[in-house]
């Protein structure tokens, strides 16, 4: 498959740099899905290894059987050599791109990735910024990449799909396409157009905020579903039977979350993210961020209240971020973990999904050795759970109540 830029031909029409992750690996997998042919360059090694012997190097449903056939027929490659940027029209930047330990955002992650690439890219390719980024990283990068002499233009098109149902929604959910030329607009939009007719155009500079805000407005609103549970939770009263309540055929608060650990690889670090470009002026941020990541230290808190931690064996059930997944980032049942490990005897914990923490257990050996149990993640297995021992439920698996 050549090019359609003008400017001569390539061998790929796409190529995804940090294509093995969570977010670039379903979208190189969703392009060869449409006939695409895709490369990936990707720094990891293993995953690199992984992805090019047709296997997924995470779950996500949906993705596995896909991958295994668009790498049988050649049409996806994954390499650690930078020189496969240079084969492809359109190259995806989808990197990572976390604050640090002190809560900053790295505007230069993606120029820094960049910088090891400037060699191989080429005349005629658009560069198209797919990460989530620090408002103004897309001019800097249009900046970056004028001097290198190249034509290249940029488009800024953020992913929004939620891990675990990335295969559905890279079709189905509307594609934000940006960039400041009407040509790197059209060749964007064609690009995505392969996925979904759904596309809506702004600014780079819009589009980064309205990436920015959907991750915040998800992470304020778990927060206030969260307040208000802690806040019915220590008045004796059942917070997910006040939900379900008010919820019930009223439209205007339906979309009111349960409460639970609203944690994960993005929602914490884009609110930090947009708190840092506003000069630290975001006070709902800031408080939805104490909220989320108070809310393990509130659980214990209330545990201790009523029973003698100390002496107790306590098992966590569920270390993924979120139900049915195996992605431990900034998972909150790891803090838990830690928090107990200080106040109770002893903590054990399990995970169906997760395989990358040797210290699990089997489900059925936590319940055994626990005296209490806390559901950390609610995977769908946990709903069939039978236990004579206590169980703190925030997030209502057992059908029994939320109150703790
Ligand atoms: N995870 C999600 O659900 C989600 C959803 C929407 C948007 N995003 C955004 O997408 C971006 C990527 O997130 P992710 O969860 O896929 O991260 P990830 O860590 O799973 O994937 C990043 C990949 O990039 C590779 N990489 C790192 N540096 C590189 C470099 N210099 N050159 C080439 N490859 C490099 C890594 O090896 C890894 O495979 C972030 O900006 C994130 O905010 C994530």
């Amino acid at each position: 498959m050549t090019g359609t830029s003008g400017f001569g031909d390539f061998d790929r029409q796409v190529v995804v740099i940090g294509g093995c992750g969570h977010v670039g690996l379903p979208l190189a997998i969703a392009f060869a899905s449409r006939g695409a042919r895709v490369g990936i360059y990707d720094v990891s090694q293993a995953s690199v290894e992984t992805v090019n012997a047709g296997r997924m190097p995470f779950a996500e449903p949906g993705a596995a059987e896909v991958l295994k056939h668009a790498v049988s027929v050649g049409l996806l490659e994954a390499s650690t050599d930078p020189a496969i940027v240079g084969s492809a029209e359109h190259v995806v930047v989808v990197i990572g791109t976390p604050v640090d330990e002190h809560l900053n955002p790295d505007q230069a992650a993606i120029p820094n990735a960049l910088g090891g690439c400037t060699e191989h890219l080429r005349d005629g390719q658009l560069l198209i910024l797919r990460s989530t980024v620090y408002p103004g990283v897309t001019a800097l990068v249009e900046k970056m990449v004028a001097g290198f002499g190249a034509q290249i233009e940029v488009a800024f098109c953020p992913e929004r799909i939620a891990e675990g149902k990335a295969m559905t929604e890279l079709f189905e959910l509307p594609q934000i396409v940006s960039a400041r030329s009407a040509t790197a607009l059209e060749r964007a939009s064609a690009l995505f157009g392969m996925l979904t007719s759904k596309l809506v155009t702004m600014s780079p500079e819009e589009a980064e905020l309205a990436k920015l805000f959907t991750n915040v407005w998800r992470y304020i609103k778990f927060a206030t579903a969260n307040q208000l549970y802690m806040m019915a939770n220590d008045r004796g009263l059942d917070f997910e039977r006040i939900r379900q309540g008010l919820t019930a055929d009223y439209p205007r608060a339906a979309d009111m979350p349960a409460a639970g650990f609203a944690a994960g690889p993005c929602l914490f670090k884009d609110t930090m993210q947009l708190a840092a470009f506003n000069h630290n002026n975001f006070a709902l941020g800031h408080t939805a961020m104490a909220i989320n990541e108070g809310l393990p230290l509130y659980l214990v808190h209330r545990l201790e209240q009523e029973y003698d931690l100390e002496s107790m064996t306590v098992g966590i059930l569920g270390m993924a971020f979120k139900g049915g997944s195996d992605d431990i980032r900034s998972s909150l049942s790891y803090k838990l973990k830690r928090i107990l490990a200080f106040k109770a005897d002893a903590v054990l914990c399990t995970d169906p999904y997760v395989t990358v923490d040797p210290g699990l257990l089997p489900l059925a050996q936590v319940v055994a050795r626990s005296d209490l149990l806390v559901i950390g993640a609610p995977h769908p297995q946990y709903s069939d759970l039978v236990t004579d021992k206590p169980v703190a439920d925030i997030w209502n698996m057992l059908g029994q109540g939320v109150r703790i």
